[in-house]
């Protein structure tokens, strides 16, 4: 009947995107239910807080009752009592210690499915001021990290929670506060990352993960994790069979001066420990150039005397060699005084030489900025002669791919202040001569991306030698750098 009824709404025309509506698949309802009553097996009240259909609640037992809330009444059948009104308001009601409104249940298990709008919706920018105000200035970025924040502070200790939830707070730098509260209020049980086809029969390509905590910290918990699996069905077998990683609590997040708590998947310790090493922006500039505000007006494809200058902006997938993605206006210097949104940043680095990496995409990659070019708003490293053909292999070795997506950001750009913060190993006088062999080589031969693979392969095997990286870590990294898309 359930089933019957969703498929009848999608139907129907349920804006997916503006709801942010997505049916949990049932093998996902129940594993977290089963996970929740491992930890609460005394639970009387359960609460959905954007319970839609019902998806969740139904795989919750008899003895449990059930409410949802949603601002939308969509006949959940598997509910004793449902709440139509907006969880946000009510959670912020309670958080002000408001009397108006309708209190919130007072949940032994809360399980839920927030909404995934990724983007600040309608709602948000509607209400911003007092979500800001109730929740904190961070928490307005998307529904989802709002929904975390809110379900995490109106939770009684000893509440068991589990989510299945947008996974981009896991390292992205505008959900520091919120990977702060969670380390915070929680006790954190499991973590596991599903795949991207996961919603994708119902139109979403969105990274999620499952995660259970209990709100209220008690001791340095074990944590069971598990990386992105490749697909739906790979997902229902690990968390069936239990192929979980055992985590320390305290390993569970980066935890330098540097870093921003970002939550670490799978990462062998030995990777981990790399964090320790210098980072890349204590050792050489990392920075940001030129943003024009019209790159068609000021930027040329071709080369003249009025646009002199090459331009990098994003090596994307070239790596090693890269041709300029355009000629720079070459009086950009006077027309940045005159026009307020053409802005040329560290002027003082200005036709340095060095090496620009790629910002936007997945792949992370690096190519040669030559001498006397300008470059744009992705990261660029002020290096001369001397350090830029070792650093330039080490930037495209999978190694370093495996750093800077599967630790520093799983997601968005990689900006300069990401780049900045990759670590350099030690790595031997001899083995950078090598390294800088290798990727002279390839900047000679203007290598394709396909043939850049050949190099890094070869890169790869010197790092690992020099670095003594263990069998288990190198297979990991490769397993992780043979579908980075996939995996991240
Ligand atoms: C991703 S769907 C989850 C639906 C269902 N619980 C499941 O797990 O399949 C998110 C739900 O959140 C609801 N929602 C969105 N904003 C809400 C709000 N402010 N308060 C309560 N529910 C909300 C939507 O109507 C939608 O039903």
């Amino acid at each position: 009947m359930g089933r019957n009824l969703k498929r009848v709404i999608a139907d129907e025309g349920l804006d997916r995107r503006a709801t942010g509506y997505y049916s949990t698949p049932s093998f996902v309802s129940d594993y977290i239910a089963k996970r929740l009553y491992q930890i609460r097996s005394d639970a009387k009240i359960a609460l959905d807080p954007c319970v839609g259909m019902g998806e969740m609640t139904s795989a919750l037992g008899r003895e449990t009752k059930k409410i949802g809330i949603d601002i939308l009444d969509m006949n959940p059948l598997s509910v004793d009592e449902f709440i139509n009104e907006d969880f946000l308001e009510l959670a912020g009601n309670e958080l002000v210690g408001s009397l108006f409104g309708q209190p919130l249940p007072n949940a032994d298990i809360i399980i839920a499915n927030p909404p995934y709008n990724c983007h600040e919706t309608e709602y948000i920018r509607k209400n911003k001021k007092r979500l800001q105000e109730i929740f904190g200035k961070h928490t307005t970025l998307n529904m989802y990290s709002l929904f975390l924040s809110a379900i995490i502070r109106v939770a009684k200790p000893n509440t068991a929670i589990g989510l299945i939830v947008h996974d981009s707070f896991l390292t992205a730098r505008g959900h520091e506060a919120l990977r702060k509260l969670i380390l915070s209020e929680c006790e954190i049980h499991y973590l596991h990352l599903c795949p991207s086809d996961l919603f994708r029969n119902q139109g979403a390509d969105v990274r999620t993960c499952i995660l259970i905590l209990t709100k209220g910290i008690k001791k340095n918990n074990e944590v069971f994790i598990s990386p992105r699996p490749s697909s739906k069905e790979e997902l229902q077998r690990i968390l069936t069979v239990g192929e979980f990683q055992s985590v320390a609590r305290d390993k569970l997040c980066l935890i330098g001066d540097a870093d921003r708590s970002e939550f670490l998947i799978n990462a062998p310790p030995e990777l981990i420990e790399l964090f320790s090493e210098p980072r890349l922006g204590e050792m050489f500039p990392c920075i940001t150039g030129i943003s024009t505000g019209f790159d068609k007006k000021y930027i040329s494809k071709t080369q003249s005397e009025e646009f002199a200058y090459p331009f990098y902006k994003n090596p994307g997938s070239r790596r090693f060699f890269s041709n300029p993605d355009g000629y720079m206006v070459s009086k950009f210097l006077d027309i940045s005084k005159v026009i307020p949104n053409f802005i040329v940043r560290n002027k003082n680095y200005l036709f340095k030489e060095g090496i620009s990496c790629s910002s936007m995409g997945v792949a992370f990659g690096a190519a040669i900025l030559p001498k006397d070019a300008t470059f744009g708003v992705n990261a660029n490293i002020i290096v001369d002669e001397s350090e830029k053909w070792w650093l330039l292999a080490y930037l495209n070795s999978s190694l370093c791919t495996y750093l800077v997506r599967s630790i520093l950001l799983r997601s968005n750009m990689i900006t300069a202040g990401y780049v900045s913060r990759i670590p350099l190993p030690n790595i031997s006088a001899s083995t950078r001569t090598e390294l800088a062999g290798l990727s002279k080589k390839a900047y000679n031969e203007k290598v394709s991306p396909k043939e850049a693979t050949l190099y890094i392969r070869s890169i790869d095997q010197v790092l690992f030698r020099d670095l003594s990286i263990s069998e288990d870590t190198q297979n990991e990294i490769h397993r992780f750098c043979s579908d980075v898309i996939k995996n991240t």
